[in-house]
């Protein structure tokens, strides 16, 4: 069976765009690979994070990947820092990789813009060599993301292909996974932008923790045009488009059925639809969500999936070290 992996920071309010972009996909390809998904939380540390929120984020997320539907029976669920090998092998790449590399990563510059060089920390440059140490460790086929993280998994893919040719064969190359829809969920008031676990606009973005009844007011209120026309044009009509891809993927539609579905009616209420079942599906996974977090399944998924991830990585680690001359 091929391996899969992903993961994803506990920074922030989770999301609807995590949840179509990456969470969706993690729980439809389970069945079909041996599955690991993780908290990034060493990844978090990258921006400053209050200690108690990190904590209960963290728990949140765990919770949230199996009211979504990850069954540990199937998916390696861990957490990032209870992993050593993590950091052990995210130096040994951070030497194999060259910063003209790092100068090149679209979201390190996203992020650093108009920052002064003491705001930004080094952890955060680095940041793409210790996700690929997430990733090849564990000799991941396949790696499920939204379109926002593709630049880093293709640096992946570099990194572990000069290790092989320094070192000879250690690293299964990783794909990414990029979602025909879906794979960027925009900015509900200004769609041209990602949908953000840190945005600013609140009115722009839906968590998936959030009462359901403020996200359908979020739906009602989305900037749209003034076409009147349910059509996909992610060009012309960015707000339409991007509701569009939200009904598709909640309701399990293709574009062209939801299109249909909506050829006779206006946006008042193609969105009265969309409104109400966004609600739904958050009204669902919350009371999931609320069963889960109140009872030991959180630990209880944790302590056995980081048995298995370390078991995996320190083979890898004992591999690589060996290679490069780290060991006695
Ligand atoms: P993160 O935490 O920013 O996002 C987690 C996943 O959600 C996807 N995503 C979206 N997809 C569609 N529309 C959106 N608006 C949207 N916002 C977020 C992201 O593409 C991602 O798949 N670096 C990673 C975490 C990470 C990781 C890894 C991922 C660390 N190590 C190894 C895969 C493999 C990150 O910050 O994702």
């Amino acid at each position: 069976m091929k391996r899969l992996l992903s993961g994803i920071k506990p920074t922030g309010e989770l999301t609807l765009g995590n949840y179509v972009g990456a969470i969706r996909q993690f729980v439809d390809m389970q069945k079909d690979y041996e599955s690991f998904i993780f908290v990034a939380n060493l990844h978090a540390i990258t921006v400053y994070n209050d200690k108690e929120e990190l904590q209960k984020r963290t728990r949140d997320l765990v919770a949230i990947y199996l009211a979504c539907g990850l069954d540990p029976e199937k998916t390696t669920i861990f957490l990032q820092s209870e992993n050593n090998y993590h950091n052990n092998l995210g130096w040994v790449l951070e030497c194999n990789t060259y910063i003209g590399e790092l100068n090149r990563m679209t979201q390190f510059k996203d992020k650093s813009k108009n920052k002064s060089e003491n705001a930004i920390t080094c952890g955060l440059y680095t940041y793409p060599t210790l996700m690929a140490a997430d990733i090849i460790m564990y000799d991941a086929d396949v790696v499920p993301v939204g379109i926002d993280q593709k630049q880093h998994v293709e640096l992946t893919r570099d990194i572990a292909q000069r290790f092989n040719k320094r070192y000879g064969d250690t690293f299964v190359i990783p794909q990414p996974i990029i979602p025909e829809t879906g794979e960027k969920i925009y900015d509900l008031q200004n769609p041209t932008k990602k949908m953000s676990k840190t945005e600013e606009n609140p009115k722009g973005c839906i968590a998936l923790l959030e009462n359901p009844a403020s996200a359908a007011k979020k739906i009602m209120g989305a900037v749209t045009d003034s076409d009147n026309k349910v059509i996909f044009d992610q060009e012309n009509k960015p707000g339409i488009s991007n509701l569009m891809t939200i009904y598709s993927v909640l309701a399990k539609k293709t574009i062209k059925e939801v299109e249909m579905e909506f050829k006779d009616s206006n946006y008042g209420t193609f969105k009265k639809a969309v409104a109400d079942c966004v609600s739904k599906f958050l009204t669902d996974l919350q009371q999931k969500y609320n069963d889960i977090i109140n009872s030991g399944t959180v630990d209880k998924v944790l302590d056995d999936g980081i048995k298995k991830a370390r078991e995996i990585a320190q083979a890898k680690v004992a591999e690589v070290y060996q290679k490069v001359g780290l060991s006695r």
